[in-house]
Formats: structure tokens, sequence, C-alpha cells
């Protein structure tokens, strides 16, 4: 196992201490005054909600109608970046406790070795802080909640391409009468964690041996560049939910949006989600798969399909507090993605050599540091049913 228990305890630091290393600015807020990992603003939706309640309602379920988190976000016209450290945070690491065994390393990097090739991406300690980092993001931007799917006493809970796992230890917490277990390729949860919690090494896309009608809610984030077949993997998802079982999906849209006319031609970022999505095309993997997910659980059978959008600024541009506060995140965030997320897709699929992405990474680095430009991502959450 990767890391020591006493890691995962400190996973709020962690992410905030990841985003501090980015701001010395006295305008953002401060990344460590916000509890990261367990910010219980609000409360999960139970059951009872229904999806247009929990899309709408101020009373049992507050978090949209209070967010609107899909109207337009007001401009801070006094946002600053002083301070702003472009080039000090991607770095390759290898961690001491890895074995060649369990993982390989290309391009200073270390990767999953179950499968291997099937995930582009790398799975080392920086990449671990940065999904810690990207799951404080969201958690944030949900006002504290973990789901948004009305769930009724879950009993078994199954975690999609759980990561670092840190998902998976929140919900232990917050349902403690509920199994949660974490699936990935990669090997690198925590040994110690909630009684209730537990993960396995498998692969999400090979045919599931989870018994049918089994599970009570099925919870999938952030794997829109992962997955190559959508419709398969939720038909399996249907076959082990009980009926009246939920399934989320919570994905990020890797295209740079605005609502102002800010964004400039050319956007670097908006640059750097494209190549990406081209290259991924080499894995057979569509890295804005994420745009059918309403269509494909409908069509997997589920019923009640509810999307809801958000809007993740980049950058600390918004007026409002926790919308700056999810911004400075998601602009940390990619900032630490882009060699790690692109070394492999870029060289193996493109045929870039790393010098030629170190140079085209420059201005890519150089964008995010301008604040003048209100871009955001869409990250849309959309839950479904299985009839009873
Ligand atoms: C971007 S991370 C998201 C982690 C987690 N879902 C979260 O939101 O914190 C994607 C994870 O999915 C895992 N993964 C990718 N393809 C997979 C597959 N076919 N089966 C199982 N896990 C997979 C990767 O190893 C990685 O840990």
């Amino acid at each position: 196992m990767e890391k020591p228990a006493d890691t995962r305890d400190t996973a709020d630091t962690t992410a905030a201490a990841a985003v501090a290393k980015h701001s010395k600015d006295e305008a953002s807020p401060s990344p460590t005054s916000t509890p990261a990992k367990k910010p219980r603003i609000g409360s999960s939706p139970r059951a009872g909600s229904s999806p247009a309640e929990v899309a709408a309602s101020p009373g049992s379920a507050p978090f949209i109608a209070d967010l609107n988190p899909d109207a337009t976000i007001e401009a801070d016209d006094a946002a600053s970046d002083a301070g702003y450290e472009s080039d000090s945070a991607s770095r390759a690491s290898t961690s001491i406790c890895s074995t060649v065994r369990d993982y390989e390393f290309e391009n200073n990097r270390r990767y999953h070795r179950f499968q291997e090739g099937r995930y582009q991406f790398p799975n080392d300690e920086p990449e671990q802080e940065r999904e810690d980092m990207k799951h404080a993001m969201i958690v944030h931007l949900c006002q504290g909640k973990l789901h948004y799917a009305p769930l009724d006493h879950p009993q078994k809970i199954l975690d999609v391409g759980t990561g670092t796992g840190i998902w998976a230890i929140d919900m232990g917490d917050e349902y403690p009468e509920a199994d949660i277990q974490g699936i990935d390729l990669s090997p690198i949860q925590p040994q110690w964690v909630p009684p209730n919690v537990s993960f396995m090494v498998d692969d999400a896309e090979a045919e599931w041996l989870i018994p049918p009608q089994s599970l009570d809610y099925i919870h999938i984030r952030h794997m829109t560049s992962s997955i190559r077949d959508w419709p398969t993997l939720l038909s399996r998802a249907y076959r082990a939910l009980k009926p009246g079982g939920w399934i989320e999906l919570q994905e990020l849209k890797f295209q740079v949006k605005c609502d102002d006319g800010t964004l400039r031609e050319g956007n670097m970022i908006q640059n750097f989600y494209e190549t990406m999505e081209s290259a991924l095309v080499h894995f057979n993997v569509d890295l804005l798969a994420m745009r059918h997910n309403k269509k494909n659980v409908t069509e997997a059978g589920f019923i009640d399909v509810t999307e809801i959008p958000f809007k993740i600024p980049i950058g600390t541009w918004p007026k409002d507090p926790r919308l700056k506060m999810v911004g400075l995140y998601n602009r940390s965030m990619i900032h630490d993605a882009l060699y790690g997320v692109a070394a492999r897709p870029f060289t193996r699929g493109l045929k870039w050599t790393l010098d030629e992405l170190e140079v085209y990474l420059v201005d890519v680095r150089k964008e995010l540091t301008d604040g003048s430009q209100h871009g955001y991502m869409p990250f849309n959450i959309v839950i479904g049913q299985k009839p009873s």
C-alpha cells in the first residue's frame, strides 16, 4: 500500500497546502481557512427528495436553489494574481514505498501496472495530491455534499475508479452502516480506513463479478478521461444495482467557457484540452464523453434521470468567496496536472517529444496567470434510479 495511515487523516491539510503553495495573494481566500475535506455546510440529500426536489427545492435540499450553480458568475474587479508561482509545482517524483512489481515508470512519472496501459495518467504522489485537491474542490463547490442522489439507508455502495479513495472514506464516515467498496487499477489507497470501507484492484471495464441486484448506489467521478465504453459500463452498473438503487456520475467538461466575452481567441488552456482530446483518441477515449452522460444513463434503463450543471471558475476572478476559492483550487489543479497528464498521451499518442511538450506548456502555464480572462469549466452531475 502506498500511503501511511496518517496521510489520509490529513487529506484536508494536504490539499490545502497544495493550493497554498500557489497563492500568496492576500486578495484570495485563505485555503487553510476552509476545511477542504468536509465543509459540512449542507448535508447530502436523503431519500424522499425526488430528483426534481434535488434539483430545485430550497427546503429539504438547499443546495441547488441556493447555489444557482449554472448562473453567470460575477467577476471580482479587485481580483489580483500577484504571487502566483507558475513554475514551482509540476515536479516528478517517485514514492519510496512503491515497488517495481506494482508500477511502471515512464517520463519520470509512475503509472499503474495492472492492465498496463489502460489508464494514461500517473498514479504517483504528486498525482495523488492533485486528486485529493480535486476532491476538496468538488466538495467545496457542492457545499459539503458527497452525493446528490437521494439515498435511503444505503447498505452497499460502489465507487468506480476510486483513485486515492478519498471520497469512499468520506462516505464511510457519513454512512457508518453502509459498506463502501472502491475499485481501481492502482493500489494507491491507504491501508487504515474506516471499518466499513474497502478497496480492490480491479478493471471497471472488464466483466463485473458483483452479484446482480446487490448494490444500493454506484458513484463514478472524474472518469470521463478513462472509460472507453460508457454504455457497457452503465449496463453493468444497472445490472449490479438493486431495484430502486441509484447511480451518480460527476464529471468535468474539459472545455474553457466564458460568459462575459473576456476569453481570448486561442486561449492556451482550451488549446491544451483540444490537444488532449485528439491525443486520447489514440487510446479510444473520448475526453468529452460526459456530454452524453444523461442520454447514456437514460438509455441504460435508469429513470428520473436528472442533470445538475455547475461552473468551475479557472482562477480567483469570481466575486463570490466560495467560487473564488473553488477557482483557486481549479487553477492549482490544472497547473499541477499539465506535465503529468500530458506526458503519456502526447508522446505515445501524438508522437511529441518531451522537449516539445515542455516548450508548449510554457505558454499554457502563462495563460493560467492571466486573471483578466473569466474562464470556467462546466461540471455536470447526473443521477438516475433503477426502476423498482
Ligand atoms: C481521475 S482519477 C479519479 C479518482 C476518483 N474517482 C476521484 O474522483 O477522486 C481516475 C481513476 O480511475 C482509475 N481508473 C481508470 N480506468 C479504470 C478502469 N478501467 N478500472 C478501474 N479504475 C480505473 C485510475 O486508476 C484513477 O485512479
